[in-house]
This record gives structure tokens, sequence and C-alpha cells, in this order.
């Protein structure tokens, strides 16, 4: 039970910190890339700006000005195996160019990005206007534009080595955070386990503690009954009350004892463990609890479909498939049906006990294998109920690497189903 819930807190805990990685890196990821470009734009300005003097003298000569000029002053920060420069005039016509990247798009002031679908796959854009000298600031004079372009290959490196980057160090986080998860998770169960076994420990003693008394009482109060020509005739229902709260008391601490025993314990011990022909054991609980049946008018009949075998313990198994018949009996009127089948179904056997009872409301439904939870409080406790009879049953059924289900039907009756592993 705690080695699953430990492994639940861990996982949320490895959850929670892969969200903050995640976010963490994905944050940096954008802001490192945001400042990249940000300062190629810087770059591609600078290399526009440097270009502008030199505009007059491209619109007049064209591109052999180009040619025959070393010594033009953007010579040193241009780099024409990634770079490009174009000259426009003012109605955006192209009158020269330098670099070897083959552009064909609009002309558009600031920057852009141009993706495209050879290689470079993309190029950052930056396009400035050149003004003529001397214009009047509040009504300058266009003379053209000048566009530095260039590709973001660099940029896309660093882009991916800082992804591969960012994913490595985040799982080495993620590796050293669930080493820490375990430890922690370990930690935080360690006082919930602790308080459990406890509280466990608590009730398997006090349940121990009061079997002696119970016994006692209830032997004194056989004998006295044995002899009702000693008693009063006025304390005879006294006597008769004291018996009855003793036996329903007894019953309450064996269910407690066996449950404060099996919690926390996933299966039955494999010593344990043995076949156990389940048709045996139900046609023996058929005919024990016939007469009570008879008693109450209430048909019970069974249905054998094949011949089974779990492996398991006996007595907890007759527990589980008695506390079920016994529910099943007591809750359904006079005149009414409980049918018991046993059934093949592929590596399972299949119990159900279906009645014709009262039924279960269908918002109670998930309550019934509650410890203490009855429908009707104040008519169970008067039948002798305590409400751990379908908590043991299903405890029982776990143990055994089964399940317990339950439909019903408030009026019509109810159906439990148990499926158990067959050997
Ligand atoms: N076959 C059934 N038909 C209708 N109601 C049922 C049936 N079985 C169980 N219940 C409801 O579920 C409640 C819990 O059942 P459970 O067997 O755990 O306790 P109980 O029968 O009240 O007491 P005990 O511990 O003596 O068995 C019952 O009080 C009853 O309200
Ligand atoms: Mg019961």
């Amino acid at each position: 039970m705690f080695q699953n819930l430990r492994w639940r807190l861990l996982l949320s805990y490895l959850m929670v910190m892969a969200a903050i990685l995640s976010i963490f890196g994905t944050g940096v990821y954008i802001f490192v890339s945001r400042n990249l470009y940000r300062q190629l734009d810087k770059k591609l300005l600078t290399l526009a700006q440097a270009a502008a003097p030199s505009f007059t003298d491209v619109e007049i000569k064209g591109s052999r000005y180009l040619e025959q000029v070393d010594a033009v002053p953007w010579r040193d920060i241009f780099n024409r195996d990634q770079q490009s420069l174009e000259w426009f005039d003012a109605k955006g016509k192209l009158l020269a160019s330098r670099g070897t990247l083959d552009l064909n798009f609009r002309l558009s002031v600031g920057s852009q990005t141009l993706e495209r679908w050879q290689k470079p796959k993309q190029i950052r854009i930056y396009t400035i206007s050149v003004f003529k000298d001397g214009s009047n600031p509040n009504q300058p004079n266009l003379e053209g534009y000048i566009r530095a372009s260039q590709s973001t290959e660099d940029i896309e490196t660093v882009q991916s080595q800082m992804l591969w980057g960012l994913g490595m160090g985040g799982m080495m986080a993620l590796g050293l955070v669930s080493l820490g998860g375990l430890w922690l998770s370990q930690k935080a169960i360690e006082p919930i386990e602790q308080s459990f076994q406890q509280l466990k420990q608590f009730t398997a003693d006090a349940s121990h503690e009061l079997r002696s008394p119970l016994t006692a009482i209830k032997a004194s109060v056989d004998v006295m009954r044995n002899h009702p020509e000693r008693i009063h005739p006025k304390d005879a229902k006294k006597l008769a009350a004291i018996a009855s709260a003793t036996a329903q008391m007894s019953h309450l601490t064996e269910d407690l004892l066996f449950l404060a025993r099996t919690d926390g314990t996933v299966s039955t011990p494999v010593r344990d463990r043995i076949p156990i022909p389940l048709n045996k054991i139900l046609q023996h609980l058929v005919e024990l609890l016939e007469p009570f049946a008879q008693d109450k008018d209430v048909a019970l009949q069974s249905q054998w479909f094949a011949n089974l075998s779990v492996m398991g313990d006996e007595t907890q198994l007759t527990r589980l498939f008695s506390n079920l018949l016994e529910n099943a009996l007591q809750y359904t009127p006079p005149g009414g049906k409980v049918i018991l089948t046993l059934a093949k179904h592929n590596r399972f056997a299949l119990v159900s006990i279906k009645d014709t009872g009262i039924g279960i409301e269908r918002e109670h439904l998930p309550f019934v294998f509650d410890r203490f939870w009855r429908a009707d409080k104040a008519r169970s406790r008067r039948e002798g109920g305590t409400g751990l009879g379908l908590a043991i049953a299903q405890a029982i059924a776990q143990r055994h690497g089964g399940k317990i289900t339950v439909t019903s039907q408030v009026g019509c009756g109810s159906c439990f189903q148990i499926r158990l592993p067959t050997v």
C-alpha cells in the first residue's frame, strides 16, 4: 500500500519538476534566440548605414562603381559569403547588389525574416531608407533604399546546440531529481507509515485484549441461562439483551482484529496457500445457511457451471462468501430469492451472489465496501450488523488477487460478483 503511495508521490514530484524544467528551458531558449536575432539586426543596420554614404555614387555609376572601388567604407564589416547588400532607387528598382545571397523579395523598411526552400533556409533582412544630403528634416527627400541581409545559419547552429544542451541538461537534472525524489518520498512516507502501524497495532491490541473479558461475560451469561430456575423472571429479558450485546461485541472485535492483521499486507503468506475447491466450500455454506433461509422464507438456490479451485486460505475464503451470502439473505424480504452461481471466465473463477432484496441506492454503491458503512444504520444495528462484513470480504478478495464488484437497483435486488484467479 505504501509502496504504491511512494511511487505516486515520486511520479507527481517528477511531473512537477519536469514541467518547471521545461518552462525554464523554453524561457532560456526564447531569451537567447531573441538576443541573437537582435544582435544580427544591429549588425545588419550598421552595415546598411555604413553603405549609405556611397548611395549617390552607386546611383550614378551603378555596379561598376562597386567593382572599381575597393576602399568602400563598409568593406571591412562585409562578409560576401554570408551577407548581401542591395541598393534600390526611390521607386524600389534595384540599382546594384553585392554578395552571393540571391534575394527575390519585396522591399519593406525595417527587419524581416525570409523563409526559403533552398539553402540557406532563412535569411534575415534589414532595409533602411536613404535621404538626400541637406534635405529638410521635416520633409526629407527620399533618395532610395539600402537592404542588408544575412543567412541565419550561424544562429540556427547555435540554437540547435542550445536545444541539445538544454535537453541533455534537463535529462540529467531529471535523473538527479528522481534520486532526490526517491529519498524525499521515503522521508515523507515514513511518519505516515509509522502512525499507520501504530494505529494498526493499537486496534489489534485493543481487539485482542477485549476478547478475554468478552469470553468471560459470554461464559457467565451462558451458565446463568442454563439455569433459568435461578433467574428472576424480570431479569430474563435483561440477560438475553446482555447475551446478544456480548455476541455482537465478540463479532466486532473478531472483525477488527482480522482487519488490523491483514491491513497493509498485500497477499496471504505463501505457506498458507493451498488449492481450495470452491464448489466444496460454497456447497458447505449453502447447507449451513439453508435453515436461516427457510426461517426467513427466502429461496436459496445454487448453480455450479464448473469445478474450480483457487490458491488461498480456506477459512478466509469461507468468510468472504459467508459474509456476502448472509448479507443477501439478510437484506432480502420473505418470499424473495438468492441465487449463487460459480462459473469459469478465462483464468478466473466467477462467483456471483444475486438477490431479489431491498437493493442499494446508486449513490451509495461507492461506499458499500467502506468500513462501518451501512445504508440504514438504525436497522442494521438492530439486526446486529457492524458494517464490517463487506470491508472484510473485499480485503480477503484482494489478498487472493481477486476483486469484488457490485450492481444493484433499489427494490429489485443486488448482485455481488467475485473474480478470483484459478489454480
Ligand atoms: N445484498 C445486499 N442488499 C442490500 N443492501 C446490502 C446488501 N449487502 C450489503 N448491503 C448494505 O451494505 C451495508 C454494509 O454491509 P456489511 O456486510 O459491510 O455490513 P452489515 O451487514 O451491516 O454488518 P456486518 O458487519 O455484520 O456484515 C449493509 O448495512 C447494507 O446496508
Ligand atoms: Mg453484512
